[in-house]
């Protein structure tokens, strides 16, 4: 969850990778920092950092008071793990000849940390990332050159890194190595990079080469040596990645969320037609899987991404009568699952790099099982470590709050839904012909209900008082109730809950009073009348409900709602993409309200790379 870029270049790079950490800092914003190979009047070369806490404009103000001459260096944005937030746990960190920036975390750092201490080395810093640092130091002290140094230092820890490493001394010299967090190298002309993905390495190349789990590199100007784990000098493919620069920029939009909301229409639009054969209107899911023969799905992800699977749970089991679980990837790893191999697991992951998500697919394939991603990131971690990759095509999602990612995994879990019936038998031609046209009308459908946003932003004003929020829903509106809670309290830090609203009288309406925002999504299909019900019930205690329904909802809607918003009609196959909007903007107009950092809320990262 931290940002890593590395240049050896030929023009001044301090700028450059302030520029790249800007593309970075969604992944983590606590602290940044940079380095560069500083060239002394007597021609002595040493190695220089800037560090600020906070936000990468602390940093680039730190630059203009104390530039940073070189044309060799590294970057970092944090998401702080071991040491709190502060000047001196930024990264860069320093030891002896090596400064270096580390996205990660060591777990034997301590008992590493005890024997370099034992030894004499001195700490001025809480993180592991600066035990690596010093491993390195020493191990150049025993005589090693760089990349022996290096490697032995690698072979030492445990746990996740991506790394970028300066060696005092060797000004033409930049090491990169990654297990476990995401690295690729960028070819220029005369200059290479490296960084945490394609988007850091797009302002200066689009030739960009992943590296594989715990590949180590040493770039020089015109040069990259890949090693693998085991040592053996290795190539790894050059992919010429599409700048995606006009995805990166905010256009007319205030925050990269709300531009991401606005996006929906056109993301799902390309995502479903990556799924479906418009002119036969069939299913077409991409890879071989025979939903006839599965015995269960079982899904694993984490945060917006569960929240899409327990949406597919919904639509897969009831239309094709297949078994689906879904779980939190952190709690399936621990738990000793009984998994048996004629199932498939489909990990879920906008950035495909979740370290819960990961090892929970990891611990799925281990057990025989056939793998699939619903990804965004398509040359991810999770991506290029699966049978069968699912992609969504809503382009890359800024935000750290996700909404265009969610709407495009959902479309991707109606698809299979459709494509595993057909398979199964228990829809036929006609009806999967009926369903891929919804689903294909759903964009239209979104946008629809995009443009209620007048309407949300009324009603933010009020629930932006609120300390509480409740959202209630039945069904896949029970998922999106859970979707909506985590929207609200992710960007605007007020604590909410989302709850099946058949759930309510069993403990949770203890809350309901006359403070209470209380959001009910309750399209009209077949739970309507209980969710009335529930409507009724909470009103009847002073609950201030904002009943979230839809043309036909709303004549049956019960009286007394503090606010009814109606969005379009829709099939109950697709109402779950349709009610998104609404309480999405609802989070993200009361957090606009509230005067919250609507695109980076504190404490968050848009890639939890760490567990
Ligand atoms: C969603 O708004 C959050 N930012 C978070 O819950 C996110 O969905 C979760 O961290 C999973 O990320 P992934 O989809 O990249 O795996």
């Amino acid at each position: 969850m931290c940002g890593i870029i590395g240049i050896v270049g030929k023009q001044p790079v301090a700028d450059r990778l302030i520029e790249s950490l800007k593309r970075l800092e969604y992944r983590g914003y606590d602290s940044a920092g940079v380095a560069g190979v500083v060239g002394g009047s007597n021609g002595e070369t040493r190695v220089e950092r800037r560090r600020a806490k906070g936000k990468i404009k602390a940093l680039e103000a730190l630059l203009a008071e104390d530039p940073l001459v070189a044309s060799v260096g590294i970057g970092h944005t944090r998401w702080a793990t071991h040491g709190a937030p502060n000047v001196q746990n930024a990264h860069p960190q320093t030891a002896g000849r090596v400064t270096l920036v580390h996205n990660g975390i060591i777990e034997n750092f301590a008992e590493l940390k005890a024997e370099l201490a034992a030894a004499g080395r001195a700490f001025s810093s809480d993180t592991d990332t600066e035990v690596i640092a010093h491993l390195i130091d020493a191990e150049l002290a025993t005589g090693l050159p760089p990349l022996e140094a290096f490697k032995a230092t690698l072979d030492r820890l445990t746990g996740a890194y991506a790394l970028a490493v300066l060696i005092e001394g060797e000004d033409n010299l930049i090491l990169g190595a990654r297990r476990g967090s995401p690295l690729v190298v960028g070819e220029g002309q005369g200059e290479m990079f490296l960084g945490s993905d394609a988007l850091a390495v797009g302002p200066f190349t689009n030739r960009v080469i992943y590296l594989d789990e715990g590949d180590y590199v040493a770039l020089d100007h015109d040069s990259h040596r890949i090693f693998d784990a085991s040592g053996a000098a290795v190539t790894r493919p050059v992919r010429v990645v599409p700048t995606s620069s006009v995805m990166l920029e905010k256009g007319n939009y205030r925050h990269f969320m709300e531009k991401e909301i606005h996006d929906q229409p056109e993301g799902c639009q390309r995502t479903i037609a990556a799924y479906v054969d418009t002119l036969t209107s069939k299913a077409a899911v991409p890879g071989d899987i025979d939903f006839a023969k599965l015995e269960r799905i079982q899904i694993v992800a984490c945060g917006t991404s569960y929240i899409a699977g327990v949406v597919g749970k919904y639509l897969i089991e009831q239309l094709a009568d297949l078994p689906v679980d879904v779980e939190i990837a952190s709690e399936f790893r621990y738990r000793t699952p009984a998994l048996r191999p004629g199932s498939l697991v489909i990990a879920m992951s906008q950035s495909g790099e979740t370290a819960d998500t990961l090892a929970a697919l990891r611990y799925c394939k281990a057990k025989g099982m056939k793998s699939a991603v619903v990804v965004n990131a398509q040359e991810s971690t999770m991506a290029r470590e699966v049978d069968v990759v699912w992609p969504i095509h809503c382009g890359p999602e800024i935000g750290v709050a996700s909404t265009k990612a969610f709407t495009a995994q959902v479309s991707v879990m109606i698809a299979l839904a459709i494509a595993a019936a057909k398979a199964r038998g228990t829809i036929g031609d006609a009806e999967e012909q009926r369903l891929v046209k919804v689903l294909l009308e759903a964009p239209r459908l979104i946008a629809e209900a995009i443009g209620l946003e007048d309407a949300i932003k009324e009603i933010a004003a009020d629930v932006a008082k609120a300390r509480d929020v409740l959202y209630l829903g039945r069904g896949p509106m029970s998922a999106l109730a859970l979707e909506g809670a985590l929207k609200l309290k992710e960007i605007s830090y007020i604590h909410a809950e989302g709850y099946a609203a058949g759930e309510l009288k069993h403990g949770p309406i203890a809350l309901v009073d006359d403070q209470t925002p209380i959001v009910i999504l309750a399209p009209h299909d077949s739970y309507f009348e209980k969710s009335a019900s529930n409507m009724s019930e909470v009103m009847a205690r002073g609950g201030q409900v904002i009943f979230i329904t839809d043309t036909e909802g709303v004549k049956h809607a019960p009286a007394g709602a503090k606010v009814v918003v109606t969005a379009p009609a829709s099939d109950p196959l697709v109402s779950t993409l349709v009610m998104s909007a609404p309480i999405q903007l609802l989070a993200y107009h009361v957090a606009v309200v509230k005067g919250a950092d609507v695109d980076q809320p504190r404490n968050l990262a848009k890639s939890v790379t760490v567990e």
